[in-house]
Parts: C-alpha cells; structure tokens; sequence
C-alpha cells in the first residue's frame, strides 16, 4: 500500500487568538467577524499556524481586503499581504478565502458565513503569510510571447483591426493575471512546472486569434506537447473560480480545436 506523508513543517497548525479590540466607544463591538488567517514566517522554524482576529465591521469596509489592511493596522503589522488598487484591477491580492480563490479586495464579508477562512494561493510556494511566490507563473507568462508578433512591413500609422475582429477579444483582454485560475488547477498543482495551465494558455487564446497577428503557426508548434497545452482535463475549477468572469476552459478548449483543424 502507498503510503503518503506530508513534507515535514507543513501542517498547518493552531495558532493565537488575538484580542478582540474595543469599538471607538471602548465598548464590545455591536457586530464582529472573525478571520482565520494562514501565517508562515519562513525566518522561524515551525509550522504554519492560522491565527484569529476579530474585527469590529462598524468600523471597518466591506471587503475582505478591508479587514486584512484594519488588521495590520491595528492588531498585527506582521502580517503580509500583497495588494494595490483596491477594485479588482491589479490581481495583486489573489488568496483563498472561504474555500474559493477569488480577488480578496471585491470579496464582500457579507458573503461568508460564520469566521472566514484565509488561506494564500494553493500549492504554490508561501513567501510570507499571504504572499505566495508567483515566479513560475510569470516565466509562463513570459513564454506564451504575449505580444503582438508581424512579419508584413510596419504600417504607416497602426496595425489596423475591424470590429469584429476586435470584439474576439473580449472574454480575454480582460485577464488581470491574479492566478486564481492557474492555483484553482488540480492539474496544475501536479505539473505546474511542465503544464502552462489555464492562465497563460488564455492569454496565448488571445494573440492566436487576434486578425493583427502573423506568428500563428510558431505560437501553436509551442503548445504542441503532452504537457504545456494538454495536461488540461476540463476539470473547470478555472472558470468557476475566476473572479473576472472570465472562462479559461473554453480558451483551452479553443486552442485544442485550432490544433486539430490545422491537422486536417
Ligand atoms: S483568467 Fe481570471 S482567474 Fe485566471 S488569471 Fe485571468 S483574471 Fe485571474
Ligand atoms: S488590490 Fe488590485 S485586484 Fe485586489
């Protein structure tokens, strides 16, 4: 029988409950939410551990970010997390909240019942707490050439695109790279160094259908191998999970077709 063990130090573990903090009026706050949150300090020895805090949602925003920034405001400035725009623009704060990956900055509290759960990105590298290590998923990026590639003489003014060919870019553009998808993917958690997975492979969807575009053929010889394009098995959790509404599965399954009909 196959026995599996997890790597030393990564159970996560129980960690401290902070305080609950009083409310402007020193009193108990009229309505609070706990957060259970992922924390690693690869400095100290030992395991993860998730620590709860209590915020008092009278004075704080709605969102899950909101409660992040208040706690490292006023309870734990140790604790790490990426963010920037605030409105589901960057991708910056990607995390699993709740079970789901989603943008931690248009999650509204509301949504969740009982304490919420924050985790960073599955299986991918923990930098500190929340911040996971997204070098593999860039380099990806990197390698799908997301840009638009010529070989006719440059135009005197621009590359010009009718609107119909302009509107097969919607569902795509869109992509803000928050990695939701990609670390949602069960068949990205097992290859992740060989399979693109779903995020680069809808953003190599875009270039390939984009009309400007000359390098068609070169961009699908790239994903012609067992791994970078076909390790995808339509499990979905890509699309179900995206937090732009966008649907990765169907790009994926696009790419496959132009493999197929180019054959023909
Ligand atoms: S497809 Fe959606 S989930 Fe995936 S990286 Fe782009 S925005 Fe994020
Ligand atoms: S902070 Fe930019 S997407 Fe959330």
């Amino acid at each position: 029988m196959v026995e599996i063990m997890l790597p030393k130090a990564s159970r996560v573990r129980k960690g401290k409950t902070w305080p609950a903090p009083a409310a402007a009026n020193g009193k108990k706050p009229k309505r609070s939410k706990e957060f259970k949150v992922y924390r690693y300090n690869p400095d100290e020895d030992g395991n993860p551990v998730m620590d709860t805090y209590t915020v008092d949602l009278d004075s704080c925003g709605p969102m899950v970010l909101d409660a992040l920034i208040k706690i490292k405001n006023e309870i734990d400035p140790t604790l790490s997390f990426r963010r920037s725009c605030r409105e589901g623009v960057c991708g910056s704060c990607a995390m699993n909240i709740a079970g789901g990956n989603t943008l931690a900055c248009t999650k509204a509290i509301s949504d969740v019942s009982g304490a919420v759960s924050v985790y960073p990105l599955p299986h991918m590298p923990v930098v500190k707490d929340l911040v996971p290590d997204l070098t593999g998923f860039y380099a990806q990026y990197a390698s799908i050439q997301p840009f638009l590639q010529t070989k006719s003489a440059e135009p005197e003014k621009e590359w010009k695109q009718s609107p119909e060919d302009r509107a097969k870019l919607d569902g795509l553009y869109e992509c803000i790279l928050c990695a939701s998808c990609s670390t949602s993917c069960p068949s990205y958690w097992w290859n992740s160094e060989r399979y693109l997975g779903p995020a680069a492979l809808l953003q190599s969807y875009r270039w390939l259908i984009d009309s400007r575009d000359e390098e068609t053929g070169a961009r699908l010889d790239d994903l012609e191998d067992p791994f970078r394009l076909y390790r995808c098995h339509t499990i979905m959790n890509c699309t179900n999970t995206c937090p732009k509404g966008l649907n990765p599965a169907e790009a994926i399954a696009e790419i496959k077709q132009m493999m197929v009909k180019r054959k023909a």
